[in-house]
């Protein structure tokens, strides 16, 4: 059995904020921000936090990564947090509980940075889609 998709360990994997190319290794692996906190909004056009996806995901359980949309309009407008959206839906779907003061994989270092990830996004051709 392969790991799910999108955790592959030792191989580079394009950062969804940017251009980055984090690669895991025995000081740095996936869980690399302490500084995000269940507060923060991860989708910024409709201010829904980590804590809201996290429990919509856990009550509602949508079938596709799509249904992450239904929590208050997430992911509905500029598109950048639809790869975040994905990600939760997948972990919560693998049984993960977020808690304060967990890391979570995927996210940059601090609330700061996925801010200024976004703007950079804004900024770009490329969109994201569901
Ligand atoms: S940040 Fe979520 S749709 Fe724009």
């Amino acid at each position: 059995m392969g790991s799910p998709k999108g955790r592959g360990e030792g191989a580079a994997r394009a950062h969804p904020f940017g251009d980055v190319v984090y690669r895991p290794t025995a000081h740095r692996t996936w869980a690399y921000n302490p500084g995000v906190k269940l507060d923060d909004e991860i989708c910024y056009c409709f201010h829904v936090s980590l804590r809201k996806l996290a429990n919509y995901a856990r009550r509602e359980q949508p079938a596709r990564p799509s249904g992450m949309s239904e929590c208050l309009g997430a992911g509905t407008g500029c598109g950048w947090c639809i790869p975040i959206l994905c990600m939760i839906h997948r972990q919560v779907a693998d049984g993960r509980d977020y808690d304060e003061g967990q890391t979570v994989a995927g996210l940059p270092d601090t609330a700061a940075e996925y801010a200024d990830a976004r703007k950079h996004y804004l900024k770009s051709d490329e969109k994201n889609t569901f």
